[in-house]
């Protein structure tokens, strides 16, 4: 399914994210600017965080403490939207989802 990226500026990657792969992963191999993922996808580094569309809220994974934890340490400001992109697997109902890419990630 098709994700949006959306950037600071307004312009917006569109990803074509495998089902079953992380949406981080997804971001990392389009490539999307903003999306660094240094830990490689294991919820201990918070440079893939996003912000997703509220809309869709509930058709993310629960979260698990581990990223709860991690979110408290973002570089830009945590928000109710906030997520760690490499713990979202992506499905079916996450097609047309749009994400922002925060300002600062490091
Ligand atoms: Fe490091 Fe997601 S890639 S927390």
């Amino acid at each position: 399914p098709n994700v949006n990226f959306r950037h600071r500026d307004g312009s917006i990657d569109v990803v074509d994210a495998p089902l079953g792969s992380s949406l981080m992963s997804a971001a990392i191999k389009h490539p999307v600017d903003g999306i660094i993922a240094e830990c490689g996808g294991n919820a201990m580094c918070a440079t893939c965080h996003v912000y997703v569309d509220a809309a869709f809220g509930d058709r993310l994974p629960p979260m698990a403490e581990e990223e709860d934890e991690m979110l408290d340490g973002t570089a830009s400001a945590r928000t109710e939207r906030s997520r760690l992109s490499c713990q979202i697997v992506v499905t079916e109902e996450m097609a047309g989802m749009t994400v922002d890419v925060p300002a600062d990630q490091v």
